[in-house]
């Protein structure tokens, strides 16, 4: 039988990363390979106190729900953003089935196919999948630790009239950068100039490993020109798919109008087990707890690294926070082909290449330091340095 698919599924991807896990997830791999959080230190109890007390409280949670999501949890999400400075109300708070589904309903809303939006280079894989999907051009605006650079973003803006700017700032998926005030003053600023939207995607932002924080651009904007997504997979646990959205709303309202023909809803029984979490248990310290443990598993990445020393040959910069290190290999290497030696050697990370728009650095690669415990790391490492000391170069 021949199956008469739809146009647009050519436009769809499968993720190379999530093949490249397939792969590397035997047994007796230890892998940098995911972007997952550690199980270990999910609050399990706690969710699961959450859990029966939603329960207990009312058969009601279980009945459908609102699309735009619970009002108890949105107002608590209005109360937290607050503290970092982005004041929306709860009306413009749009819950979703994880962040991933705000960027699928915004691409739906706002894109005809071959709109444009800028994007860094490398940047969110599934991101691009999404964008790819809708059949919207992506175009990549240069940049370098900071951010986009300032000439080549208005330069990009005034050619392509891109309907948005999308962007991870705060210790982004692959590259484990933070943008600089300034730099997210000159993107707003731009944006503002050229009636532009901003999408700022920040899964990351509380996994911060200094004092020092940079506030996320959404605080800088008076709710015209900025979408803020977060969500609970990197504090609470992935599992209960529970994302949010804010930004002007129109928007917000053209995408729970989306979201009613997709899902209904996102998960009420979830939401309300949320409610009960936030209320009665100290997220902030279980942060906190997060972020001092993930900040230990990169150092300890980090000095096999520099115990490396010149025999070593490679290039990255210390997160400040996050899930990730960005990794440059010289040039004659291929990590694509690297991974296959490392494989061979009991240990997997994923190959730069696939987070690219387009002249992917075929010498990167993106290690996550957050699933492995201290000593599965010192193990993995010394696995990988092996093949990275000797690369065998085809
Ligand atoms: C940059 C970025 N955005 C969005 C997501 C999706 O997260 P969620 O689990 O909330 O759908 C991820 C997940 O890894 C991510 O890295």
């Amino acid at each position: 039988m021949k199956y008469g698919f739809a146009k647009r599924v050519t436009h769809m991807q499968s993720s190379a990363v999530r093949d490249i896990l397939k792969v590397v997830n035997r047994g007796d791999v230890i892998s940098f390979a995911g972007g997952l959080p550690d199980e270990k230190l999910f609050p399990i109890d706690e969710v699961k106190t959450a859990f029966d007390q939603a329960m207990s409280s009312s058969p009601k949670v279980m009945q459908y729900g609102e699309t735009e999501g619970v009002p108890a949890l949105r107002e608590q999400l209005a109360e937290r953003m607050a503290v970092k400075e982005i004041h929306r109300d709860p009306e413009n708070i749009l819950i979703t089935s994880g962040s991933q589904q705000a960027i699928d309903l915004f691409a739906r809303v706002m894109f005809n196919p071959g709109d444009i939006i800028l994007t860094e280079n490398p940047t969110y894989l599934a991101a691009l999948q999404v964008f790819q999907s809708y059949e919207v051009q992506v175009i990549p605006v240069e940049s370098d630790e900071d951010g986009m650079i300032e000439e080549d973003l208005e330069t990009k803006i005034q050619q392509y009239k891109p309907k948005c700017i999308y962007i991870v700032p705060t210790y982004s998926n692959p590259e484990g950068k933070v943008w600089s005030l300034e730099r997210r003053r000159l993107l707003l600023k731009l944006a503002e100039k050229y009636h532009t939207l901003i999408f700022e995607d920040d899964p990351y932002g509380d996994i911060q490993f200094d004092e020092e924080t940079v506030p996320p651009i959404a605080s800088l904007d008076d709710n015209k020109y900025v979408m803020y997504t977060s969500t609970f997979s990197k504090t609470v646990v992935p599992a209960m798919r529970t994302g949010w959205i804010t930004g002007p709303h129109q928007i917000i309202r053209m995408m729970s109008q989306a979201k009613q023909a997709t899902d209904l809803h996102t998960n009420s029984l979830t939401q309300h087990a949320l409610v009960h979490l936030l209320r009665e248990f100290d997220l902030d310290a279980h942060i906190h707890k997060l972020q001092k443990v993930y900040k230990e598993r990169m150092h300890v990445m980090k000095d096999i690294f520099d115990r490396g020393g010149d025999t070593l040959p490679i290039r990255y910069k210390v997160p400040k926070g996050g899930m990730f290190f960005w990794v440059a290999m010289p040039e004659s290497v291929n990590t694509k082909e690297l991974l296959n030696q490392a494989v061979d050697n009991g240990v997997a990370f994923v190959p730069g290449a696939p987070f690219y728009v387009n002249n992917p650095a075929q010498n990167t690669m993106r290690l996550n330091f957050t699933n492995s415990e201290p000593e599965v790391i010192e193990a993995g490492m010394k696995r990988l340095v092996e093949v990275m000391s000797e690369p065998i170069i085809g």
